[in-house]
């Protein structure tokens, strides 16, 4: 059964997070990382950061099986220096029809006005291989000799694995309001973001779908160009302390206050069955490290229970510290 996890907002909501969180939690028999390497995920586990553009973040559940799916885009040098950080070699695969971006594309991004300077692109050649796939004129892992061990069928994989019973995480990447379809276009990237988008990338049906996981952080940032409700100046930002730097540019992001009624539609739209929420501890203090709902100061129980009652969806996971396991796991008192 497939539980995907969806970016709510503008991408860097803490996917990573929780996706580690829950590997360490549920230890899925799979893990598929959708999407490309313009996103970069975030994993803390034992006091050590990864920061992953290609491989799932679910790496630290040792027996997990790890994918990439058709829909995803993957760079050689990337994945192979990831696979080396994460001594994940003997359980990766990736599909015959996996995309494969090379330098090219990443030059013809950087030297294209519109993306560089209009969008706020992070050029990393993902829009652009997109585009030659459409057009059918981009070589795919398959046509690369150097990936020939790696080659597997995924989604016939992934519904073996799901007939059997076993548990299947799919990560999705960046957020719904960066959605081809859904965003802010042209501000956008270059993929359908959202939960149908991330189903389509690993290319099967609804059939085995457990679970819809949005994942909101407690304000909102945005990197690059593009319309940002209620954006906060930099000193602002600075003095609530919600100050942060892109994964892949280092580009500082632009922050604006939690949005309930903006909430509200990203999970109507998506399906979600259950919400996550990152960084109460920045926004609370008292929060940092909490594992237990009810040590969570009483501002901060208000506020979650206040914002649940909006969006009309428990809210069973709470980020509290960017180690995977400073999380506040609710499923079991709110799920039934
Ligand atoms: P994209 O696909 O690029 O959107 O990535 P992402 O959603 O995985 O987020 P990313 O890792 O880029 O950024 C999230 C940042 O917040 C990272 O630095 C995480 O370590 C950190 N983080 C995540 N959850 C929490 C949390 O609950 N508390 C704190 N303090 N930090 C968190
Ligand atoms: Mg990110």
């Amino acid at each position: 059964m497939l539980d995907i996890l969806v970016g709510g907002f503008y991408g860097d909501e803490g996917k990573g997070k929780v996706a580690s969180y829950l590997a360490v939690k549920d230890k899925p028999a799979m893990a598929v990382r959708t999407g490309s390497i313009n996103a970069g995920h975030t994993a803390v586990y034992n006091g050590k950061e990864y920061k992953l553009r290609s491989v799932p973040s679910a790496f630290i559940s040792p027996n997990t099986r790890l994918i990439i799916p058709p829909g995803a885009l993957i760079k050689r040098e990337v994945l192979f220096k990831e696979i080396e950080e994460t001594g994940t070699r003997n359980r990766i695969s990736i599909d015959s029809h996996t995309a494969v971006i090379t330098d090219a594309e990443a030059a013809e991004e950087k030297n294209n006005a519109h993306l560089s300077n209009e969008v706020g692109s992070t050029k990393q050649g993902v829009g652009a291989a997109e585009s030659k796939r459409i057009l059918r004129s981009l070589k795919l892992a398959k046509d690369y000799h150097e990936l020939s061990s790696f080659i597997t069928n995924v989604p016939d994989e992934v519904i073996k694995c799901a007939e059997d019973g076993g548990k299947i995480q799919v990560e999705g990447s960046q957020g719904h309001l960066l959605s081809l379809y859904h965003g802010t276009y042209p501000y956008v990237t270059s993929r359908n973001t959202t939960s149908s988008g991330i189903l389509s990338d690993v290319g099967i049906g609804p059939k085995y779908v457990a679970n819809i996981i949005v994942i909101f952080k407690a304000f909102i940032t945005r990197v690059g160009s593009g319309p940002l409700e209620g954006e906060l100046s930099p000193t602002e930002v600075e003095e609530l302390g919600y100050s942060e730097f892109g994964t892949v540019t280092g580009r500082q992001r632009r922050v604006a206050l939690f949005d309930s009624k903006l909430a509200k539609e990203v999970v109507r739209i998506n399906s979600a069955n259950q919400v996550a929420i990152t960084k109460i501890d920045t926004v609370f203090n008292g929060a940092k490290g909490v594992r237990d709902y009810s040590k969570l100061p009483q501002e901060a129980r208000v506020w979650i229970e206040d914002v649940e009652q909006q969006i009309g969806v428990p809210i069973t996971l709470l980020g509290t510290g960017p180690e995977a396991e400073d999380m506040i796991d609710r499923r079991a008192q709110l799920l039934k």
